[in-house]
C-alpha cells in the first residue's frame, strides 16, 4: 500500500498566512500539521508516499525533504493548479501504479492515526473505504447516506442531511478510483470532486465501505478549527522542561519548554508550549498557547493563541484566540503622539 498526501490547494480560508506560506506547515502544538499525517502514515507501515504540491512546493519540499526522517520515501507530484481532490488523484496515477493507497488531506488532523483504518481495509478489501465522523452540523460537510452498512450516496453540504456522518479527510482506494476520476466532469466550482468520484464507484456497484471513527478529527482549513486542533493536541501533552526558568517565574500544569527557551519573571499556565530559543519575559502565557521558535514575548499576556517563528510581542495587555504569522512584530511603543502605527499585509484581520 502507498499513500498520497494532498498539500497543494489555495488556502483562501486561512489568508493572509497562506499568501506567503503553506497552510499544511502551520504548527499545531509546535509541529507542522503535515508532519502529524506523515507520522501516522509511517506508523501504519506504509513506506512510499506521494505528496501533491502546488505554489508552495519549495516550502513543503524543504520541510519534509526525502522523507527519511519519518522512515518514508517521498515523491513530489506537481499539480499545475488546485483543480480538485479527484484531480490530485488523477495526476498521481503513475506514482500509485495499480497499488491500493491511502489518500490523506495534508491539512487534516485526527486523534487516533490511521492504523485501524488501514487494518480494516486490508482485512475486508473493499474497493474504497471512506472515513466518517459524527458531527453536530452535517450541513457544513460532505455527508454519507448508509444502507445495510454500505455507502449508498454522498452529498456535499446538504440542506437536509441524510445522516450526521461527515466525510473526513482520509480515504483508502484500490485501482478502480482511477476509472472514476477519469470519467467524472468538473463540478459547478470547476473542480474534480472526490465525492463525485466515490459516488461513481457506488453507482457502478463497487463496494464502498464506511469506517466510522470515534476520536476527534479536524480540518484545520480555517482559524477556529486550527485553534481547536491546537487545543486538542496540547491537552494530550505531558510536562517537559528543557529550557531555563528563573526563580521569579511560575510554571503551572502541563507546560513544554523546548531547548534554549527562557522564562524570566513570568507565569506559564499549561497546557502550553514554548518553542526553541524563545524568550518570555515579564509576561503571562495562558492555557492553549503555542509559541514557536525564536520568538520574544515581553510585558504581555497571551492565551489560546498560536504564534509562528521569529515573532515579537511587547507591552501588549492581552492577546487571545489569535494566529500570528512568521516575523511579525506587535509592539505597544508608548511613543507620542499615541496612535496605532500599522503595516499589515493583504487580507489581514485586526480587532482592537
Ligand atoms: P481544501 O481545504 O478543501 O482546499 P484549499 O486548500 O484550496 O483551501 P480553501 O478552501 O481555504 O481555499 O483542500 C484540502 C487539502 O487538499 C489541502 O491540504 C489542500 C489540498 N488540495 C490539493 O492538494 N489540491 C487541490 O486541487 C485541492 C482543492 C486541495
Amino acid at each position: 500500500m502507498k499513500a498520497l498526501v494532498l498539500s497543494g490547494g489555495k488556502g483562501t480560508r486561512l489568508r493572509p498566512i497562506t499568501h506567503t506560506s503553506a497552510k499544511q506547515l502551520v504548527p499545531i502544538a509546535n509541529k507542522p500539521i503535515l508532519f502529524y499525517g506523515l507520522e501516522f502514515i509511517a506508523q501504519a507501515g506504509i513506506k512510499e508516499v506521494g505528496i501533491i504540491v502546488g505554489d508552495t512546493k519549495r516550502e513543503i519540499m524543504n520541510a519534509a525533504g526525502d522523507g527519511s526522517r519519518f522512515g518514508l520515501k517521498i515523491t513530489y507530484i506537481e499539480q499545475e493548479a488546485p483543480l480538485g481532490l479527484a484531480h490530485a488523484v488523477k495526476i498521481a496515477e503513475n506514482f500509485i501504479n495499480g497499488d491500493d493507497f491511502v489518500m490523506y488531506l495534508g491539512d487534516n488532523l485526527l486523534r487516533d492515526g490511521i492504523i485501524s483504518l488501514v487494518n480494516e481495509f486490508n482485512s475486508t478489501k473493499p474497493n474504497a473505504q471512506i472515513m466518517l465522523v459524527k458531527v453536530d452540523n452535517p450541513s457544513a460537510f460532505g455527508v454519507a447516506e448508509l444502507k445495510n452498512g454500505k455507502v449508498v450516496r454522498l452529498v456535499e453540504k446538504p440542506k437536509v442531511p441524510p445522516s450526521d456522518l461527515a466525510l473526513a479527510g482520509v480515504y483508502i482506494f484500490d485501482k478502480n478510483i482511477f476509472t472514476a476520476v477519469n470519467s467524472i466532469k468538473p463540478s459547478g466550482r470547476g473542480e474534480l470532486e472526490i465525492t463525485d468520484a466515490i459516488q461513481y464507484l457506488v453507482e457502478k456497484g463497487m463496494n464502498v465501505k464506511p469506517c466510522i471513527v470515534a476520536g476527534w478529527w479536524k480540518d484545520t482549513g480555517k482559524l477556529e478549527d486550527l485553534l481547536e486542533a491546537n487545543r486538542l493536541v496540547l491537552e494530550t501533552m505531558e510536562q517537559k522542561i528543557s529550557g531555563k526558568v528563573d526563580d521569579k517565574s511560575k510554571i503551572e500544569g502541563r507546560v513544554v519548554l523546548e531547548k534554549g527557551s527562557e522564562v524570566v519573571n513570568s507565569i506559564i499556565r499549561g497546557p502550553a508550549i514554548i518553542g526553541e530559543n524563545t524568550k518570555v519575559i515579564n509576561s503571562y502565557i495562558g492555557p492553549f498557547s503555542a509559541i514557536y521558535f525564536n520568538c520574544n514575548i515581553e510585558n504581555s499576556e497571551i492565551e489560546h493563541t498560536i504564534i509562528l517563528e521569529n515573532s515579537k510581542v511587547a507591552n501588549v495587555a492581552r492577546i487571545e484566540d489569535s494566529l500570528i504569522g512568521q516575523n511579525v512584530n506587535i509592539i505597544k511603543s508608548g511613543k507620542k503622539p499615541q496612535a496605532y502605527r500599522i503595516m499589515v499585509g493583504d487580507s489581514s484581520s485586526i480587532e482592537l
